[in-house]
């Protein structure tokens, strides 16, 4: 599988900003053929990124969805609109929006089923609040990936994000914890079906340059999610550029 790299913007660049942002980044990515780049954007830029972003290599999607397609739900954006701006990918369960909004596992559940009903990506995100114990991380995850079992694993991305590793003053997980945190979550998956193989588990958790070749080194991480860092064209550049070593590329 190609390594998938991407970003959200999370409540920052409007639609100004993201033309700028994305006229930026364009040129900077287009010569990554080998890998696959995505952005996350707040729903009043999206358009602009189908606007900036058709026939280049990147490509773009929403933060957050509603489980209805249509309805009485005042400020609420459903699936088919997303669909309908060009999203490829939709995120779901974000540890920012479980803490903000009190989302739980079966909402984030409803979510997917939306996403992938209008033909789209749902890119979960999972990961334990704490630093627990690795048993009692892997039983957290266990129940937050249960109940993604009926759905398309095709059209599924995971990406690993302890709440403990996100924003402003954290620190990215140890590469040897992510290592094995994937390796749970690949067999988990995989008990799921066939096309658990196939499923992309992303790492996001203050990625930076400095970090990102370490973890995109280990067997079991398949690709980046990246926050605050990527606000900068150059360095979400930078780090969609980032050489692998041998352990990845010989798997
Ligand atoms: P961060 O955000 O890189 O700013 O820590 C990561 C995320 O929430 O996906």
């Amino acid at each position: 599988m190609s390594l998938l790299i991407g970003a959200s913007s999370k409540m920052n660049l409007t639609s100004t900003q993201a033309a700028a942002y994305l006229d930026a980044l364009r040129p900077m990515v287009a010569d990554l053929a080998d890998r696959d780049l995505f952005i996350l954007l707040p729903f009043t830029s999206i358009w602009v990124a189908r606007d900036r972003l058709t026939g280049s290599n990147i490509r773009w999607g929403a933060q957050d969805v509603h489980p209805d397609d249509a309805g009485a739900h005042t400020g609420d954006v459903s699936a088919p609109m997303l669909a309908d701006l060009g999203c490829t990918y939709v995120e779901a369960g974000h540890h920012e929006r479980r803490r903000d909004h009190g989302e739980t596992d079966e909402l984030v559940a409803a979510k997917v089923a939306a996403i992938q009903r209008w033909g789209m990506t749902a890119i979960v995100c999972v990961g334990e609040e704490l630093h627990d114990p690795f048993e009692r991380v892997v039983e957290v995850l266990a129940a937050q990936l249960r109940l993604l079992n009926a759905f398309d694993l095709r059209r599924l991305v995971i990406a690993y994000e302890p709440a403990w590793a996100i924003g402003v003053g954290a620190t990215a997980a140890p590469v040897e914890w992510v290592r094995q945190v994937h390796t749970a979550i690949r067999a988990q998956l995989a008990r799921s079906g066939p096309d658990g193989d196939a499923v992309p588990i992303l790492y996001g958790g203050s990625v930076d340059v400095a970090g990102a070749g370490a973890l995109l080194s280990q067997p079991g991480v398949d690709g980046l999610f990246v926050g605050r860092q990527a606000l900068d064209p150059r360095v979400f550049a930078a780090i969609a550029h980032t050489p692998i070593h041998e352990t990845h590329a010989a798997r």
